[in-house]
C-alpha cells in the first residue's frame, strides 16, 4: 500500500486536488489521506468544492487562516509536522504555490518525507510576490516535480535542477483535467444574467494592497459596464478593501461561486480580465480571450500565442487593451496537455514505488 498525504488550503487547491483525488482513487494500491490547512475558510471558498466537486473530506483539518505570512506559515508547519510524525505516508503531494503549499514542503522535507510538488517551476521573476517565493522554495525540496508546461520545464533547468536529486516531469495541467471533466456539471447562476458579459475576478495583493492599483482596475471596470454587464465574483479579501475604503462600484458584484457556476459563468462570457493565476488558464480551456491585470504572468505561452495579453491596473491601458488589442482564436494549439496530467502524475508516482 502506498500512502499520500495531500497537503491544502486555498480555493485554487480545493479545484487541483479534485481532479487528481478522483484519479487517486481508481488505485486500490493507493491511500490518501487528506489536511485541510484551513487557509480559507467561508462556505463559500471552502466547503462548497468537497461538496460539489466529490473531493474527500479532509481527514484533518488545521484551521489556521486570517493570520499574517510568517504566523499563518508557522502555525501550519508546526501543525502538518504533528499530522506527519502520525500517519508517517510515503508522500506528500501539495499544489501551486499558497502557504499552504510551503508550510507542507517545509514539513515534509525536514522529516525526509518525499514531496511531490504539482504546478512546479512556473516563475513571474517578481520575488516580491508571496507566491514566487513560495513556488521556488516548494520546487526546491521536491523530491518529484510536475510541470504544467514547457516553460515550467525551463525554467528548472535554467535554475540548474538537471544537478539536484529529484525528477522533473511534466506532466500536463491539472486544470486542464477539470475543466474538460466539469464543462457538462456546469451551472448557471441565479441572477440577471445578460446575453453578452465580461467576467472579471480580483485578489492578488499586489492588486489589493495597492489602493492606487485597485481604484484604477475597479474604475476600469465601471467603465466597461457601461456598454456591456460587467460580472465580478468577488474574493472577500477584496471585498473587505473595498468597503473599507468606499470604493465605488457600477457592475454586478457577487460573492464568490462555486466551482460548476464559475464553469458556467467562464463558458457564456465574451472576455475575461482577471489577476487569478487559474482563471487566464480557463479562460483558454473555454476558448476565451482574456486580459490580465498584473505586470507579469507565470503562463507566458497564452502571452505568445495572443490569448492573453498584460495590461497591469492602468484604467487607460486597460481599456485600450480592451478596445484594440488583436486576439488570436486559433485555440486548438495544445499547450497545457489534453486532460491527462493526473493520469500522468499517478503513473509516475507508481513508477517511483516499484
Ligand atoms: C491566497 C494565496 C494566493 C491565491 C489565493 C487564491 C498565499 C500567500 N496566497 O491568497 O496565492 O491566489 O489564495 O484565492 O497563500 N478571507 C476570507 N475568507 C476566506 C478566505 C480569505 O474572509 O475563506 C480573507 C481574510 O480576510 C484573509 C484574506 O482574505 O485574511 C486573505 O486570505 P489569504 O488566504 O491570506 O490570502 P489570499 O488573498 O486568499
Ligand atoms: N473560482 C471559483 N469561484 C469564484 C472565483 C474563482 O470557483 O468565485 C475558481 C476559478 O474558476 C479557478 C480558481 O477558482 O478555478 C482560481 O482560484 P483563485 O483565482 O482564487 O486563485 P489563483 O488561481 O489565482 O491562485
Amino acid at each position: 500500500m502506498i500512502k499520500i498525504l495531500t497537503i491544502l488550503g486555498a480555493r485554487p487547491q480545493f479545484i487541483k486536488a479534485g481532479t487528481v483525488s478522483r484519479e487517486i482513487a481508481k488505485y486500490d494500491e493507493i491511500d490518501e489521506i487528506i489536511v485541510h490547512t484551513g487557509q480559507h475558510y467561508d462556505a463559500n471558498m471552502s466547503d462548497i468544492f468537497f461538496d460539489e466537486m466529490q473531493i474527500p473530506k479532509p481527514d484533518y483539518h488545521l484551521d489556521i487562516n486570517g493570520l499574517g505570512h510568517g504566523a499563518m506559515t508557522g502555525q501550519m508547519l508546526e501543525a502538518i509536522e504533528k499530522v506527519l510524525i502520525d500517519e508517517k505516508p510515503d508522500w506528500v503531494m501539495v499544489y501551486g504555490d499558497t502557504n499552504s503549499t510551503l508550510a507542507g514542503a517545509l514539513a515534509a522535507s525536514k522529516l525526509h518525507i518525499k514531496l511531490a510538488h504539482i504546478e512546479a517551476g512556473l516563475r513571474s521573476f517578481n520575488m516580491k510576490m508571496p507566491e514566487e517565493v513560495n513556488r521556488i522554495l516548494t520546487d526546491r525540496v521536491s523530491d518529484l516535480l510536475f510541470c504544467p508546461t514547457d516553460s515550467a520545464i525551463g525554467n528548472l533547468k535554467n535554475e540548474g535542477f538537471d544537478q539536484f536529486a529529484c525528477k522533473v516531469v511534466k506532466s500536463g495541467d491539472v486544470m486542464q483535467d477539470g475543466a474538460m471533466f466539469y464543462r457538462h456539471l456546469a451551472k448557471k447562476p441565479d441572477f440577471d444574467i445578460a446575453n453578452d458579459y465580461i467576467l472579471s475576478t480580483i485578489h492578488r495583493a499586489e492588486n489589493t494592497d495597492d489602493i492606487v492599483r485597485l481604484t484604477s482596475i475597479i474604475e476600469s471596470l465601471n467603465t466597461l459596464n457601461k456598454e456591456k454587464q460587467v460580472i465580478v465574483p468577488l474574493h472577500p479579501r477584496t471585498r473587505k478593501i473595498i468597503e473599507v475604503n468606499s470604493i465605488k462600484t457600477e457592475f454586478t458584484m457577487i460573492a464568490p461561486v462555486g466551482y460548476l457556476e464559475m464553469v458556467w459563468l467562464i463558458d457564456h462570457c465574451d472576455i475575461v480580465l482577471t489577476d487569478s493565476g487559474g482563471l487566464q488558464k480557463e479562460a483558454f480551456f473555454f476558448q476565451k480571450p482574456c486580459i490580465t491585470l498584473r505586470d507579469e504572468t507565470e503562463w507566458v505561452e497564452l502571452i505568445e500565442n495572443r490569448f492573453n495579453v498584460l495590461a497591469g491596473a492602468d484604467k487607460d491601458k486597460i481599456l485600450d487593451v480592451y478596445k484594440n488589442f488583436d486576439f488570436s482564436d486559433n485555440f486548438s494549439v495544445d499547450l497545457y496537455g489534453r486532460g491527462l496530467a493526473s493520469s500522468c502524475i499517478m503513473q509516475e508516482l507508481l513508477k517511483e514505488n516499484i
